[in-house]
């Protein structure tokens, strides 16, 4: 197997990181691989904001929370059975933001291709994620002290989803079972 394919396929989401901290060289290496991130006509709809201040990751948390209590009971009824906690201890997080080009469509495919990239550019460098799209909460619907401006998300864009890093505490989950009828190959 290459690399690759081995990053790729020993990926899963982690739902229980240990408090360390990550390499601030490594942190740089998965930035640069957001910034290598494929974008339809290369227009780069995002903003990537790398929070490597673990009490913040912890106080989006609990906005996050907050919100998800008001917006969505069934969410937040599944992440308190879980643990309680939105980003499961995480010491980093990326919040991705956008700015909507032609509709959510195409800067939603955009952002997607961008959050695969970096969580397989973190799996290549030892480094578990969990992708967060209930993160969003964290960032949308706050009247009052909303964190776009701590987060450097640029006027126009919007909070869409979040990667979260970190190493797995305790032994790894497996990666999910494939299912092979979602395959054609026509030859
Ligand atoms: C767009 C998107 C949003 C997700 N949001 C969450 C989330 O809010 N919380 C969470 O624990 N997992 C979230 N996940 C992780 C999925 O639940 C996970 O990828 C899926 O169950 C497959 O498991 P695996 O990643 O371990 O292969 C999200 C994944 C994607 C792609």
């Amino acid at each position: 197997m290459t690399d690759t394919i081995e990053t790729i396929a020993t990926r899963y989401s982690c739902r229980n990181f240990k408090s360390d901290p990550l390499p601030a060289v490594d942190v740089q290496a998965i930035a640069q691989a957001a910034l290598q991130s494929p974008s339809a006509r290369n227009r780069q709809p995002w903003h990537f904001s790398f929070v490597t201040d673990k009490s913040l990751v912890d106080e989006l948390d609990g906005l996050g929370l907050e919100m998800l209590k008001i917006t969505s009971p069934e969410s937040y009824e599944r992440t308190m059975s879980r643990g309680g906690r939105l980003f499961y201890n995480a010491p980093a997080m990326v919040v991705i933001s956008a700015r909507h080009i032609d509709g959510l469509m195409s800067s939603g495919l955009d952002v997607g291709i961008a959050t695969a990239t970096i969580a397989l550019a973190a799996k290549g460098l030892g480094i578990d994620s969990c992708i967060c799209g209930l993160a969003s909460a964290a960032g949308n619907g706050h009247e009052t002290e909303p964190p776009y401006e701590r987060l450097g998300i640029p006027e126009g864009y919007e909070y869409v989803v979040a990667v979260l890093l970190g190493y797995a505490a305790g032994e790894p989950n497996a990666p999910h079972a494939v299912d092979e009828g979602k395959l054609t190959f026509i030859s």
